[in-house]
């Protein structure tokens, strides 16, 4: 059988994530032991937690530790089995990271049905970004038909959910991007009411003139300069769903925040998310997610990397805003 390829976390990066945090190694590939399947990584998910898990700063989970592989979700193809629950070719979601082979025991698996959309939707909108944006907009920011919501990193994976189910739940959805052609993808394909580039310079203005009553719901991915611009914005009694500050994770400082006079002032509610918390309800995500992709109310795009010797440039790329759409490795 061939060697199996994997790619470990060499050094941990000051600032900016370059290639040679990482290194390349190749090892036999192991065999699994009772109640274990082998299994062959077909997609491996980028995102932008990695970044966080690449420091020793204090976070909710550990650090991945200095030669060890770099952690990361998967989707592959069971090759041996010795457990009852799976057999050779089925396919599965695991967390085997940034590696061509792994072994995992039958509870670290969950089937996936690639009968009616591809294996690597179960990474991105029907996977952990999905559930980020369902349980984020559903569960936190609590949306009513006729409110306005604001989504940063709209064309991304958990941006471009939770724009779609807002739009379909009846609010005006505005979203904020970087660059023109995102911009234009978030309101003609997905079919947000608006979309702000950032880059242009003119986030406040452009977000007044797009949000004419206010932003009731701000799903904030991105903080910095964005999310402090958005709170000025914010109407009486708003939400702000805070699920990432990806400005902030290679940043030598953090953001030197202006305006959280108006969370006073407007009392807004504020809350922090890390998906894992709803990982008892994912099937309800699922399913009504799976219904509403199904009805054909979710489109959905994807940045593949070919390669996995190519996946610390995908990251890279990720991070600094380079990819179109969810980030995967096509290994
Ligand atoms: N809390 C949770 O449980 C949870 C779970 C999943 C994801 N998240 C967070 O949700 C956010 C989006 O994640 P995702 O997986 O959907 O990624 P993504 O949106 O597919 O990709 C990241 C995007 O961030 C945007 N971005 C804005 N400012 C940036 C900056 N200064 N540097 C780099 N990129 C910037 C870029 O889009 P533009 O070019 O449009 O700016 C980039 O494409 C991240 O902050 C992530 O950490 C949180």
């Amino acid at each position: 059988m061939a060697a199996n390829k994997r790619i470990l976390l060499a050094s941990r990066p000051p600032g900016a994530v370059t290639p040679d945090n990482f290194r390349v190694e190749e090892t036999a590939i192991t065999k699994p032991g009772e109640g274990e399947v082998l299994v062959r990584n077909e997609w491996l998910s980028l995102d932008p937690y990695m970044r966080g898990r690449m420091s020793d700063a204090k976070s909710y989970v550990p650090p991945v530790e200095l030669g060890a592989v770099m952690t990361g979700q998967t989707v592959g193809e069971v090759v041996e089995s010795r457990h009852p629950g799976f057999r050779a070719g089925d396919r599965v979601l695991t967390s085997l990271g940034w590696q061509q082979y792994g072994v995992a025991k039958g509870k670290e698996l969950r089937l996936v049905d690639v009968s009616r959309v591809p294996a690597s939707y179960y990474l991105g909108i029907l996977g952990m970004p999905g559930m980020t944006a369902w349980f984020g907009l559903f569960d936190i920011g609590k949306p009513k038909a006729g409110e306005t919501l604001v989504v940063s990193a709209a064309s991304g994976a958990v941006g471009s959910v939770v724009g779609q189910l807002a739009k379909d739940e009846g609010l005006r959805v505005v979203g904020i991007a970087g660059g023109r052609e995102k911009c234009d993808y978030v309101v003609r394909e997905l079919g947000f009411d608006a979309c702000v580039d950032y880059r242009a310079g003119r986030l406040n203005d452009d977000l007044r003139e797009a949000c004419p009553k206010g932003i009731d719901i701000d799903f904030e991915n991105v903080g910095g300069e964005v999310l402090d611009t958005v709170l000025r914005r914010m109407n009486l009694f708003s939400r702000v769903i805070l699920c990432g500050l990806i400005a902030e994770y290679s940043a030598a400082q953090p953001y030197a925040y202006k305006s959280l006079r108006s969370i006073l002032v407007n009392r807004i509610r504020m809350q922090g998310m890390i998906v894992f918390d709803w990982k008892d309800r994912y099937e309800e995500a699922l399913a009504d997610l799976g219904a509403r992709l199904a009805a054909g109310k979710l489109r959905y795009k994807e940045s593949v990397v070919e390669g996995l010797e190519n996946a610390p440039q995908g990251l890279i790329a990720l991070l600094a805003g380079r990819n179109f759409g969810k980030q995967l490795v096509k290994l």
